[in-house]
């Protein structure tokens, strides 16, 4: 969790079974996803405006995909910050434990699907910010 790095964070390009009548992503566990899913989650009805996230876990690995609309994803390891952008179902952007996220500029109708690697635990989220940049900079 201390010594990761946005730069561990990459955006993945999905299978994709291309038909006529419309699309299929299939993901599979450590195969197209790089840890094993314990849990699927999706924002949805998200307000114009609103921004989710605001928060780093200590040992939780994620998955995030468009899966309709889009959304940007603000990245920070305590030293350094990047932006990813997510408008297509056939992307999935990992993000490792560690790592501050915020999601903003969601677009109308869009849908943040969330594959992750453990059951939902509030004592691994790190919530305040301070206390996760003097973590990580420690
Ligand atoms: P949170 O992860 O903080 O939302 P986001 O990062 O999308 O802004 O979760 C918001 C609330 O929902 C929080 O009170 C915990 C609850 N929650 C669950 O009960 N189970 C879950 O699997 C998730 C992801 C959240």
């Amino acid at each position: 969790m201390k010594d990761s790095t946005i730069y561990n964070c990459n955006v993945f390009e999905l299978p994709k079974i291309h038909n006529q009548s419309g699309n299929i992503t299939a993901l599979n566990n450590l195969l197209d996803v790089p840890f094993e899913v314990k849990r699927v989650y999706y924002l949805y009805d998200i307000p114009g405006g609103e921004t989710r996230g605001g928060h780093a876990h200590y040992d939780l690995h994620q998955f995030l995909i468009a899966a309709s609309g889009s959304f940007d994803v603000i990245l920070d390891d305590g030293k350094n910050k990047k932006i990813v952008h997510l408008d297509r179902p056939y992307f999935g952007l990992e993000i490792v434990p560690g790592i501050w996220r915020e999601l903003l500029n969601f677009s109308s109708g869009a849908i943040c699907l969330v594959l992750a690697s453990h059951k939902y635990e509030e004592k691994d989220y790190i919530r305040n910010y301070n206390s996760f940049f003097e973590m990580k900079n420690k």
